[in-house]
Parts: structure tokens; C-alpha cells; sequence
């Protein structure tokens, strides 16, 4: 589904990518790990098309993104692409649903709640739907943003760190549902973390070091 061959990246003179090559399948959950530093969110932006490579190429299909015009590019993310942060960058004066539904409003399909409620329902959310992010627990404003990373049913879903700033429970619940979505629906994920049990969980695990793909 997702191919990067020859992934360069450098700010300032410092060579963060050195050659990356990784293939991602349908329905696969592939974790990142690395060191701090290492240009793991470097490469996650590149392959969610956030930010462009030095060298290299990013395809989806046979797809390679850089042939895009910015209009396009922003359209084949917003459809096929969710993301997952840190930090889950939710709208504070919104409700969960209204934050939820913001990237099907993008796209402009009709049904936007109506999906947005069965997602938040899959989650455990649907007693919170009408909270705002800061009436919620740091995991449910979490799922709350896995909600929103699904609502355009994305081919695939980038998460950064994604349990970083979770209680340990949580994050395992986080992690579980990560599993549970790939099981169910065939979710792919890609996920960067430095929490070794959700990248022991993972089909397969990547490493960066020195720039490139050490395992
Ligand atoms: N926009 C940027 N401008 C300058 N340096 C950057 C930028 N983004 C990342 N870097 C540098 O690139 C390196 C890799 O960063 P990052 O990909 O965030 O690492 P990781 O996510 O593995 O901790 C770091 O040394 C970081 O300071
Ligand atoms: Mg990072």
C-alpha cells in the first residue's frame, strides 16, 4: 500500500534520513522506534506527506506523492490519511463530536455525525460525544482523536507517540484498540513510540538508527 525508497533528509547541514526504504501492507501494524532524536517524526511526516524528502520518493499504489499539486496532495491526505499525535491537538472550544467530524466537513460528504457517533460508540465515547476536550481524561481525549484520525475511513493512520503522554493503563487500552480497529476493519497503522510493548505488539517492528533502518 505504502512504498519510501531512498528517504533523504537534512535541516541545517545535519543528516537526519540517510536512505530510508520501508513497504507498509493493507492492514498492517508496523511500529517505529529510535532513539530520541533519531528523525522518527521526521519520516512519519514524510511518509504522511506532511513534509517532502531531500531525495527519495513516497508511493502510495503506484502513486508517488511528490507528483501532486498542492491541492491535490491536501485532498489525498484528508481522504486517505489520519493522523494520530503526542499531544491529540483537539479544538478546545469543541465537543468530541464536533472535533471528529471537522475532517469529514473538510471533505464535504454528508453523514459526517452520523459516523462520527458510530466511531465514538466503537470507542466507549458516545457518553462523552457532547464534552469538551477539557471535560475528558487524557484517554478519551486520546480515542477522541482516533475517532477523528477514522472518520474519512483513511487507508492508513500515522500515530506519534501516540501513548506518550498516558497513565499506563490507558496506553495499554490505546494500544489494545489500535489492535482491536486492525482486527475488525483491516486498519493499517504505523505507529511511532517508544513503549517496547506496543512495539513488541506490532507485525513488525522498525528501527531508526544513524539515519536508515537498522532491523
Ligand atoms: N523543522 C526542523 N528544523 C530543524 N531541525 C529539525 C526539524 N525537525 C527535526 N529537526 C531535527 O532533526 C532531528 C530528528 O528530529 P525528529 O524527527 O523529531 O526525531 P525523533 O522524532 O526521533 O525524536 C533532531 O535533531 C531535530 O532537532
Ligand atoms: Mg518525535
Amino acid at each position: 500500500m505504502l512504498k519510501a525508497e531512498g528517504i533523504h533528509k537534512s535541516y541545517n547541514g545535519l543528516n537526519v534520513l540517510k536512505g530510508i526504504d520501508l513497504s507498509i501492507k493493507e492492514s498492517e501494524v508496523v511500529s517505529i522506534v529510535g532513539s530520541s532524536g533519531a528523525g522518527k517524526s521526521t519520516l512519519l511526516h514524510i511518509l504522511g506527506t506532511l513534509d517532502k524528502p531531500d531525495k527519495g520518493g513516497v508511493y502510495f499504489g503506484d502513486k508517488e506523492v511528490s507528483s501532486l499539486s498542492q491541492k491535490r496532495l491536501s485532498q489525498f491526505r484528508n481522504e486517505q490519511i489520519g493522523f494520530i499525535f503526542q499531544f491529540h491537538n483537539l479544538f478546545p472550544e469543541f465537543t468530541a463530536i464536533e472535533n471528529v467530524c471537522i475532517p469529514a466537513y473538510i471533505r464535504g460528504v454528508k453523514g459526517a455525525e452520523k459516523r462520527a457517533t458510530e466511531l465514538l460508540k466503537i470507542l466507549g465515547l458516545l457518553d462523552r460525544k457532547d464534552h469538551k476536550p477539557s471535560e475528558l481524561s487524557g484517554g478519551e481525549q486520546q480515542r477522541v482523536s482516533v475517532a477523528r484520525a477514522l472518520i474519512n475511513d483513511p487507508s492508513i493512520v500515522f500515530a506519534d507517540e501516540p501513548s506518550g503522554n498516558l497513565d499506563s493503563q490507558s496506553a495499554d487500552d490505546l494500544h489494545n484498540l489500535f489492535f482491536d480497529l486492525r482486527n475488525k476493519m483491516g486498519q493499517t497503522f504505523v505507529i511511532v513510540t517508544h513503549n517496547m510493548e506496543l512495539a513488541g505488539m506490532a507485525d513488525r517492528k522498525l528501527e531508526i538508527k544513524d539515519g536508515i533502518i537498522t532491523s
